[in-house]
């Protein structure tokens, strides 16, 4: 059994805690996309694990995890962050695996993604981790795989200034490097759990560019990046948030406004605490895009949701979700291509009744409020999909469970 665990929106849906909590029915957890721009968090047992490289199956014992082929590794934020798990008491040697296909990030490779953005009239704004460019030089060819900088005549080809920064991390990965492919046929893993970052709507081809990331961050991206061919996918697991949030540039169109919905925004983020776990930004939000939502599951056969921060509405006396967009004198309710109509959609909402109490101790599903369970109805009734699972608050505990994606029981 293969699971694909993707952001449904743009990114930070709570992926990190909904990999952490399937990772004990996977015996192997691949992370398929992306790199140091990527911030998972996990909060269990009074601790708190922020991830950027490392996956996030990482914190469960004695499992085994593997940062897959599609991605883009900086050694020193890779090293750094290993450091920090041995802090937190995460017994991770001889538990982390890289793909020998995985690219490599160089520290000039973050500068120049700051001063690209800089450059751009209308900046993305990137997280300065050097992911663009490392993205770009591998589809040039001109990247370095670990496969590369472990053999020494390709190593020997690589700029003296690179080669000197690298020289310290080849003994230390080489005892990490694999080939993904025989790995997984000589241990014969029954199931592993593929771990997306970002979120769909930042993907290349799917999210609204150019204000993406550069990694495949969608469903598809899941057997490129761990080698696991497209047809062993059994499942999709849709990762999104009772709202929006984006951080960074680029259209938002359920974005709230204050002339419009007051200081939503400064309660959200305050209850919701949604600022970058990666720069700290203070996110952007928004309602609830079903528009989007819908698009995204399709395009990424999303078997299987699961909705998080739904704890964070609990004060609300109405809660609202953006189910259409007016463009000019025309109401769609498809999620348009073009940055245009996007930067000129106004949310067409539902509203519904706000449930004003605490959701965040709930521990089955038929103890939710009513008003909390006709919001989650009307989400599976529009997007055709069945949320699965209902987080309730960042600890791990704090889960409900309806359907286990791994068994659909
Ligand atoms: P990821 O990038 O998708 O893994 O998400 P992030 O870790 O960047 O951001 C999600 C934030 O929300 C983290 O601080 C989590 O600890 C927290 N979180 C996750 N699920 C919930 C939830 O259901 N309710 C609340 N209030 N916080 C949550
Ligand atoms: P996780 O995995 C939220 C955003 C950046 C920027 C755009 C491009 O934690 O959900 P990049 O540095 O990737 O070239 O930046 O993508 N971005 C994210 N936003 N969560 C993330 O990851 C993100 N990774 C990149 O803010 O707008
Ligand atoms: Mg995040």
């Amino acid at each position: 059994m293969n699971l694909v665990v993707i952001g449904a929106q743009w990114g930070d849906e709570g992926k990190g805690k909904v990999v952490d909590y399937l990772s004990d029915g996977a015996d192997v957890t691949v992370r398929f996309s992306g790199g140091a721009n990527a911030g998972h968090t996990i909060v269990r047992d009074d601790k708190v694990y922020k991830l950027h490289l490392v996956p996030s199956g990482i914190v469960t014992p004695d499992k085994t995890v593997v940062l897959g082929s599609g991605m883009v590794i900086d050694p020193e934020a890779l090293f750094a962050e290993l450091h920090e798990l041995t802090n937190l008491g995460v017994l991770w040697e001889g538990r982390v695996l890289i793909s020998d296909r995985a690219h490599v990030v160089l520290p000039a490779y973050r500068q120049l993604d700051v001063e690209l953005d800089q450059k751009r009239a209308e900046p993305i704004g990137t997280t300065g981790r050097g992911i663009g460019v490392a993205y770009s030089r591998k589809a040039m060819r001109d990247g370095y795989r670990m496969v590369d900088i472990l053999e020494q005549d390709v190593f020997e080809t690589i700029d003296a200034q690179d080669r000197e920064f690298l020289e310290q991390y080849r003994a230390p990965l080489a005892d990490m490097v694999i080939d993904i492919q025989r790995y997984m046929e000589l241990k014969g893993n029954k199931t592993v759990l593929l771990e997306g970052a970002q979120g769909a709507l930042l993907d290349l081809d799917l999210g609204t560019y150019p204000y993406v990331s550069s990694g495949c961050s969608a469903a598809a991206g899941a057997s490129l990046g761990s080698g696991i061919g497209p047809r062993a996918i059994d499942r999709v697991v849709g990762v999104f948030k009772a709202y929006s949030t984006r951080v960074g540039n680029g259209p938002f169109p359920s974005e709230f406004q204050p002339n419009r919905d007051g200081r939503l925004t400064e309660h959200i983020r305050e209850v919701g605490n949604e600022y970058g776990v990666t720069t700290g930004r203070p996110r952007r939000c928004g309602y609830l895009d079903l528009v989007a939502l819908r698009y995204i599951c399709r395009s990424n056969s999303i078997d299987s949701l699961a909705l998080t921060h739904i704890d964070v509405y609990d004060d609300l006396d109405e809660v609202k979700v953006c189910v259409a967009y007016d463009i000019e004198q025309s109401s769609i309710d498809s999620f348009p291509a073009s940055r245009g109509a996007l930067n000129k959609a106004q949310p067409v909402t539902k509203r519904f009744a706000g449930w004003k109490t605490s959701l965040s101790g709930v521990t089955s599903y038929k103890d939710l409020p009513v008003a909390a369970q006709d919001y989650i109805a009307f989400i599976e009734q529009y997007t055709g999909v069945p949320v699965d699972i209902v987080s309730v608050g960042a600890d791990r505990q704090q889960t409900i469970v309806r359907r286990d994606p791994w068994t659909q029981s």
